[in-house]
């Protein structure tokens, strides 16, 4: 309706049109400049173990095939026939060395390469294209800690600047341990009636929420915090959020406090060794601990066990979540999963649920971080009920002829500061929430969708 990109983000006054979450024009754009622009979380390499295994994933609107080759590269390669535009594979998960469109039966390596149709001197009659042009489109790939990254961005941004200053703390979650995680299961998949945006800038670090919309969860004692002091003792609100231009963040809250909840322990005085014992991370047992000093640096290690990186986003469209919870021991099993939040109009999303537990860890502990998961976060967590209420009530609204034109608001802006002895990089905000990490979800959008 003639709206510039600055009358819908508005970067002087902190706010942002409602209507973004509901405006079609705006959603065409953002498939073209953020979804094939970016890169995007697909699946983990443990989905796809053995030569031929294949999971079928989607990059916006555009459905991929994720597969793994006799030479073991993993290959992303758009699900669509180049003859005349079927789907090439309509299984969603499965093996294959050849995925053969069922169409008019052209045949694709693994790789995405083609092989050959049938009456193939027919169909090829005239040969205008050679074979070399008639497999599928592949995307860029890369494997971090087994996640499997893809864009369409040949020639963007690398992996590593995508990630930035953030891959500091993202290894202590999924490069510590020497075989690596594990994906427990396939995801866990459903349907909301939402924009997309809303589930991605909440996953922009929104802390406020946790005091109001999971008040009930801290009142139960289920997520910190005691009920008589909800306000002053919610253990989620006080840390340091790190965030970088690239819109990524994270809260890193400290470990005793946060599992206060359960015990009453200090670590006043204690090695990094002696905290790791005291308070293992989720899904470290106290035989894995040595292999954190082989994967990662000391100083990474002593913040995974003093302060580490809880719940944050990278973006455009992912939540990470990782939650203390208690074992029978007196240690902590807990959770670590990623959502991805993946557009399916302007007016739904599938939020798909990753839950992975270390490859090396025992059977009993990776029960209890998959039982753990779904219970917080899966989708019938405790957590994501209250979550999944919200975002469809906020999406009604930006349809409104009058509400659509309300503006979100981002005041609590404090500028970053870096700690006193805050060994990682990054943009800091140290102390109770705040707003920055959530406008820099927004900047990070807004330069995206400004580049035509
Ligand atoms: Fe796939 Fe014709 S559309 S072979």
């Amino acid at each position: 309706d003639g709206a510039t990109l600055d009358d819908l983000v508005k970067r002087d006054s902190y706010e942002v049109a409602l209507r973004v979450m509901s405006d079609e024009e705006l959603y065409k754009l953002e498939m073209e400049r953020v979804f094939a622009k970016t890169w995007l979380l697909l699946g983990h390499d443990t989905e796809i173990p053995n030569a031929g295994d294949f999971v079928v994933r989607d990059m916006g609107e555009d459905q991929v095939i994720v597969t793994r080759d006799r030479n073991n590269e993993i290959h992303v390669s758009l699900n669509v026939c180049p003859h005349r535009g079927m789907k090439v594979c309509t299984a969603e998960a499965g093996n294959a060395h050849a995925h053969r469109c069922i169409y008019h039966g052209w045949a694709f390596r693994p790789d995405g390469s083609f092989i050959g149709a049938p009456v193939e001197k027919e169909q090829m009659h005239g040969n205008l294209l050679t074979k070399d042009k008639l497999g599928l489109k592949k995307a860029r790939v890369e494997v971090y800690g087994g996640l499997i990254f893809a864009t369409w961005n040949i020639d963007g941004p690398s992996f590593d600047d995508y990630l930035g200053d953030m891959k500091y703390y993202l290894d202590q979650l999924f490069c510590r341990t020497d075989s690596g995680l594990e994906l427990l299961g396939p995801p866990q998949r459903f349907i909301l009636p939402c924009n997309w945006k809303i589930p991605g800038e909440q996953s922009g670090s929104d802390g406020f929420h946790t005091l109001t919309l999971h008040r009930s969860l801290m009142e139960g004692g289920v997520m910190g915090g005691t009920p008589e002091s909800i306000y002053d003792n919610a253990p989620g609100m006080y840390g340091v959020d790190v965030s970088c231009e690239q819109g990524h963040s994270l809260r890193c809250l400290e470990a005793a406090q946060t599992f206060k909840m359960f015990s009453d322990i200090s670590f006043e005085g204690k090695s990094v060794e002696e905290r790791l014992q005291m308070l293992p991370p989720p899904g470290i047992t106290k035989e894995l601990i040595p292999q954190l000093f082989n994967n990662l640096s000391p100083d990474q290690v002593e913040q995974l066990a003093t302060i580490p990186p809880q719940v944050g986003g990278l973006f455009p469209n992912i939540l990470v979540a990782f939650i203390f919870a208690p074992r029978t021991d007196g240690g902590s099993s807990g959770a670590l999963a990623l959502h991805t939040y993946v557009p399916r109009g302007p007016d739904k999303v599938e939020f798909v649920n990753f839950i992975f537990a270390e490859k090396d860890a025992p059977e009993q502990v990776k029960r209890d971080m998959l039982q753990n998961s779904i219970q917080q976060t899966g989708t019938s967590g405790v957590i994501e009920q209250d979550d999944a209420d919200t975002w469809p009530q906020i999406m009604r609204n930006a349809r409104g002829v009058v509400s659509k034109d309300i503006t979100l608001k981002y005041q609590a802006l404090h500028g970053h500061e870096r700690p006193e002895g805050w060994k990682g990089g990054g943009l800091l905000y140290p102390g109770f929430t705040k707003d920055d990490t959530q406008w820099n979800w927004w900047m990070a959008y807004y330069n995206l969708m400004a580049e035509a």
